[in-house]
């Protein structure tokens, strides 16, 4: 179990704004988990850390898998040289890796689709302005509290529905206005700049090591022009609080059709009482009466079980040169992606919430990456002495370009990301019921590696996963002993992932697993997944995870095995991806 060095205080008086409507106290289970306490508002405060160690071993294996840089320049150029010449020097060369810079927003293109050469039909470049400022983090004078959005009431929505409406309400070429606001995401995301040092790449702020912090930047700016609009310095914006079961249905304000937090491009299926599914699958949906215990072992993997190391938690190591989507992080790629597409409309595109180039133009979005936002918090809080951050300045130097809530141009940076409470806000305490739900296996000591017959994964791949792939991956070191795994995460590898970063794509990852039911993902053999949502600038990508391994191979028992049984599951886009690989690293 990791240490935990939660530290609680109790109400400081922020709010008396908060009530629990009777509603939402639905209970989905009355077992082992603790139900929500602590109704009044409370202050989520996380212990911090000054001992910044150092990850940089593991993170220079992150980007600097060699074999796989060449595959993926080799396709590039097959692609018909779109990307010129500069790519040919390996994007991680330490010469030349500098932290990504502001992108020159007067160079915003609406971006032509790689794959079929058409201009795109969505232009979300921002208003420009030379004027830049770079942004220092004002003294705190009030905090803000952002409360969970299912125990938040009535008075509370009541200020964060007019927010909303007066933003929507600003001139359309207001930076601040809701839909300029909506485009912001859509531009960092949608391929629409140029790298600052490196015109022939594109910026793609995910899938990558600016997860977190940029979008932290995103909704402080947002939070701060709402608050602004209705003259309340202490505005916070609410958190979806989908990891606890009392959060994981749409809040009920935004199903609302009356409220300016209504958007009618969503799943019709999915407002309330439907059950949010982080583990969403369009074509496959799961048992309704598997998905809260499927959800807290999910997140159980994303916050504990899968993150010993920094990559698997915030994402691969992105910098100038690197080309999109070098690796997500846990959360990104699983229980954020699942409830973006979950929640949009049940087509192909998804939009609003279940593609990237729209998902802004949703008010739910907001509540939804503030949950991501808080679950950073938290993680960083379980790290206790653990390094909690990079050190690099490859990551702190990053910086993006954000209009505030004076519609100023402000240039910010990753190192003023790292203490939500600098920055002016605080979240609201919950309980964790994922936080100690280690599932169990199904069976231990299973010998369905040696009796499986499947084959070696070195013979199968690359392989498209048109069908699910079993493949037995042999271990380079087994019966490793406490310490060396004190001292060195094991690692399951899927490399080479290559997609169509257009189309919804779902796969998840089972070890030793005998019974195969790909629909109960809470038992210890459920290693983790891979998700991405659909964005409109369709690009061909190689993409990796690492699935921890130390803890569920403690779980099932067979640390002393050779041999792992890895089962590839389909569950989306399956027919358009291929794998490159499977290895097992220690890091
Ligand atoms: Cu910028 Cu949830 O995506």
């Amino acid at each position: 179990m990791a240490t935990i060095s939660l530290s609680w205080s109790a109400s400081n008086g922020v709010s008396s704004a908060f009530s629990l409507s009777p509603q939402r106290r639905r209970k989905f289970f009355t077992g082992k988990q603790p139900h929500l306490t602590g109704y009044a508002p409370k202050i989520h405060r996380l212990a911090v850390s000054c001992n910044h160690g150092q990850d940089r071993k593991h993170a220079s294996e992150n980007v600097g898998n060699s074999p796989g840089k060449l595959d993926r320049r080799n396709v590039l150029l097959g692609m018909g040289g779109l990307y010129g010449a500069a790519n040919l020097v390996p994007s991680d060369s330490p010469a030349m890796a500098t932290p990504t810079s502001s992108p020159d927003i007067s160079k915003c293109t609406r971006g032509t689709n790689l794959n079929t050469r058409k201009p795109l039909d969505v232009d979300c470049c921002p208003p420009v302005s030379t004027n830049i400022i770079d942004y220092k983090l004002p003294p705190v004078e009030k905090m803000r509290f952002r409360p969970a959005a299912q125990l938040a009431g009535k008075e509370y929505y009541d200020k964060f529905e007019k927010a909303i409406a007066l933003m929507k309400a600003l001139p359309a070429d207001d930076p601040r206005s809701f839909m300029q606001q909506a485009n912001v995401h859509c531009a960092y995301c949608n391929l629409t700049y140029e790298q600052a040092g490196d015109p022939k790449q594109k910026l793609q702020i995910h899938n990558c090591w600016h997860f977190f912090p940029w979008h932290r930047w995103y909704l402080y700016f947002y939070e701060r022009i709402l608050g602004k609009l209705i003259g309340d310095p202490t505005f916070g914006l609410p958190f979806w609080n989908w990891d606890h079961p009392d959060g994981m249905v749409m809040p009920g304000p935004f199903a609302n059709k009356d409220s300016p937090l209504y958007d009618a491009r969503r799943n019709q299926a999915h407002l309330p009482p439907a059950l949010l599914d982080l583990a969403y699958s369009a074509k496959s949906p799961r048992k309704q009466n598997k998905i809260v215990s499927n959800n807290l072992t999910v997140m159980y993997g994303e916050m504990v079980r899968n993150v010993k190391k920094l990559d698997d938690f915030y994402g691969a190591k992105y910098v100038t040169g690197t080309a999109p989507n070098p690796g997500p992080g846990s959360v990104e790629r699983g229980s954020h992606i699942a409830a973006h597409g979950w929640t949009g409309e049940a087509t192909p595109s998804g939009e609003d919430m279940g593609n990237f180039y729209s998902t802004g133009r949703d008010a739910i979005f907001y509540a939804h990456h503030t949950n991501v936002d808080r679950l950073w918090t938290i993680w960083r809080g379980l790290r206790g002495t653990k390094p909690k951050d990079y050190t690099e300045a490859d990551w702190l130097d990053a910086n993006y370009l954000f209009y505030d809530e004076n519609a100023q141009l402000v240039r910010v940076t990753v190192k003023d990301t790292l203490d939500n409470e600098k920055m002016g806000y605080v979240y609201q305490e919950v309980d964790l019921p994922w936080l100690n739900n280690r599932p169990t296996p199904r069976v231990k000591k299973s010998k369905v590696a040696e009796t499986s017959g499947a084959p070696a994964a070195d013979t199968v791949f690359p392989v498209k996963l048109d069908k699910v792939v079993k493949v037995l991956v042999t271990r380079p070191k087994k019966s490793r002993s406490k310490k060396d795994k004190e001292r060195e995460e094991e690692l399951l590898v899927i490399e080479g992932i290559e997609v169509d970063t257009a189309k919804f794509v779902r796969f998840d990852v089972f070890v030793n697993d005998e019974d195969d039911k790909p629909d109960e993902l809470d038992k210890a053999e459920f290693a983790g997944s891979f998700s991405q949502v659909p964005h409109k600038n369709s690009i061909n990508v190689k993409t990796k995870i690492r699935l921890g391994l130390t803890e569920l191979l403690e779980d099932l028992d067979v640390e002393d095995d050779e041999k792992l049984l890895v089962s590839l599951v389909p569950k989306d886009g399956g027919e358009e991806t291929s794998i490159g690989g499977i290895k097992i690293i220690y890091a």
